[in-house]
């Protein structure tokens, strides 16, 4: 079984998919930790629900934007994290160190198909307003470069029937739930290698992590 970290700003609705994933036992793993930068989110009011610790590192609390990662840091490694999803965490993790020590296993959920509307947060309004018809979301690894790392799983949705953004993040969010979920539990099933530059794959190990 897997240790793993959630990182998350808000709502967390994928936190809660990934909690319910571990309850259900799809998911071999422990969420050992959830960190958010927001003492108001919503999302640590569904950590103490389900006796899940909680940190709050906040960017006020530091001189230097590094030191909050550094910050971070120092928890996954005290908790020996396998897996770092991100979900809905609203900051970018800056610190080489952290990235280069979780290599591969950072993850991120985007609310559209990238390289489509990355890099920001207005991914569902901005393919509203394109008058997409088809959009999605994408699960990749976190690198240093902004919604560009290597692609993990994506799926489309069709939004041609949606009449503004709010019914557009609704609907990818059913499916970003389900997805996220999904991708987690393969991850503690086995991990996911980079082939040939950018092309991921699965491989399953039936070891036990912890
Ligand atoms: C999701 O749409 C995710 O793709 C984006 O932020 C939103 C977080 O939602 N990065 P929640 O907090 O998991 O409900």
């Amino acid at each position: 079984m897997i240790h793993i970290a959630v990182l998350a700003s808000g709502r967390g609705s994928n936190f809660q998919a990934i909690i319910n994933g571990v309850k259900e036992g799809d998911i071999n793993g422990k969420i050992e930790v959830l960190i958010t930068d927001n003492p108001d989110a919503k999302a640590i009011e569904r950590a103490k629900k389900n006796k899940i610790p909680f940190e709050v590192v906040e960017r006020k609390n530091f001189k230097e934007r590094i030191e909050m990662d550094q910050r971070i840091k120092a928890i996954l490694d005290s908790h020996n994290i396998d897996l770092v999803v991100l979900a809905g965490y609203m900051r970018i993790i800056k610190s080489k160190e952290l990235l280069a020590s979780y290599k591969n296993k950072i993850i991120n959920i985007h609310p559209s198909l990238l390289p489509s509307f990355g890099g920001n947060t207005t991914a569902q309004k901005d393919a509203f307003d394109y008058g997409c018809k088809i959009s999605g979301l994408t699960i990749h690894f976190v690198t240093p470069d902004v919604d560009a790392g290597p692609i993990i799983y994506q799926e489309a949705v069709d939004i041609s029937d949606c009449r503004d953004e709010t019914e557009v993040s609704l609907k990818i969010l059913k499916h970003e739930n389900k997805a996220y979920r999904k991708v987690v539990a393969d991850f503690s099933k086995g991990t996911y290698v980079i082939k040939e530059g950018r092309r991921t794959q699965f491989i399953h190990f039936p070891i036990k992590k912890h």
